[in-house]
């Protein structure tokens, strides 16, 4: 007992000496430290269960008499910091107590999930239907529907990653899908003919300069019906281009090759930063697309094998495809000019609230 007299006595003296100089926070510490649920006042009372009756009572007495001072000493030390506030306050001081709060800074939606919904709209406008395949495939998907047989050289061209997880005996090994074109297969096994739908994803490759990054996004396009043909792609490409740059921009294919469609084009932009000359401002070459054009993207009529592989007889169906870049799709929009596409992922406050 008369241990922990003195136990309180030493708590009273210690905490007289924080109150003479605790602020609002200090306050709150003491107070916590003291009088909270597991402070000292608490722990004194638990430790009562192992004394006598008669002790018991004086003890229970005694350090609830040090509670009540405490609670006084702590209340006494708010009402002199309030006193503080207000004395600081002048004569003609005053607080205008309708004055709205401060606002926090509201964040915007990043610019790339902005590009995706207008992107997006241009093609549900005519009839495309937007699907979502995931970011981490089966090889069978990502390359093996796509006509790319097993160790063929052309999937070196997708510097994949490959993830550490079980293989699957039938689908392969796991890999985070370097395009979105692993939607073709994917759409085919679920849906029949007629096709028509749009896939956004996130795709990555081992790859990053002024024009490439390790993760970014593409957008699929897979049009599978009878009688269609190069003039339904040509007409599809165009409506997006104008929609989205603009009728002054131009837009041209050029012979490519991929194992998935035949024929295959890429499709470039005239470039945005240096209005297609291919030199900016000072006479140097342009660093984005050092020829005036930009390439955007892939583009062909789906491979007869891929259309077997998903399912869908290529005499009777005939479809186009198409895979574009949103990053570089979107640099080149009226009036982004973005230099180096790893800005946009920088999470540089001073860039992103450009948009
Ligand atoms: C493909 O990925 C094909 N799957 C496209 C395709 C689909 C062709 C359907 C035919 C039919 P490619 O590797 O060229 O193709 O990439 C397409 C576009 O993705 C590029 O034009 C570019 O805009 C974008 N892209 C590719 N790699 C990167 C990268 N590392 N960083 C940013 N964008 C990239």
């Amino acid at each position: 007992m008369s241990d922990t007299k003195q136990q309180l006595e030493k708590l009273l003296a210690n905490c007289v000496l924080e109150l003479a100089t605790a602020d609002e926070e200090g306050l709150r510490n003491i107070e916590v430290r003291l009088l909270g649920r597991k402070g000292e006042v608490n722990r004194l009372l638990a430790a009562m269960g192992s004394l006598e009756s008669a002790g018991r009572a004086a003890l229970g007495e005694a350090v609830n008499a040090a509670k009540a001072e405490f609670a006084g000493a702590i209340a006494h030390r708010r009402r002199a910091l309030a006193n503080e506030l207000s004395a600081e306050l002048g004569e003609n001081d005053w607080i205008d107590v309708t004055e709205p709060g401060t606002v926090a800074p509201a964040g915007h939606k990043h610019p790339t999930n902005t590009a995706i919904e207008e992107m997006s709209a241009l093609f549900e406008r005519i009839g495309f239907r937007r699907a979502r395949y995931g970011e981490a495939e089966f090889d069978h998907y990502a390359f093996g529907v796509l006509n790319m047989p097993k160790d063929h050289p052309a999937r070196d061209d997708w510097e994949t990653f490959f993830l550490d997880a079980p293989e699957n005996k039938k689908w392969g090994k796991q890999v985070l899908t370097p395009h979105t074109s692993n939607a073709q297969g994917h759409e085919m096994e679920r849906r029949r003919p007629p096709i028509r739908m749009v896939s956004f994803g996130k795709t990555y490759r081992r790859q990053s300069d002024v024009t490439h990054l390790v993760m970014f996004h593409q957008f699929e396009g897979l049009v599978i019906d009878k009688g269609i043909n190069l003039t339904h792609l040509r007409g599809t490409l165009d409506h997006f281009a104008k929609g989205y740059f603009g009728a002054d921009r131009k837009t041209r294919l050029r012979p490519h090759h991929f194992k998935f469609t035949e024929p295959s084009f890429e499709v470039d932009i005239s470039c945005g930063l240096c209005n297609g000359t291919g030199r900016v401002a000072n006479g140097t070459s342009c660093r984005v697309c050092k020829s005036g054009w930009l390439e955007l993207g892939g583009a062909g009529m789906v491979h007869p094998n891929v259309l077997r592989a998903g399912g869908v007889d290529p005499r009777l169906f005939s479809g186009f495809a198409f895979g574009w870049g949103v990053e570089r799709t979107m640099m080149m929009a009226a009036g982004m000019r973005i230099p180096d596409i790893r800005l946009i992922y920088n999470n540089d406050l001073h860039f992103l609230n450009q948009f």
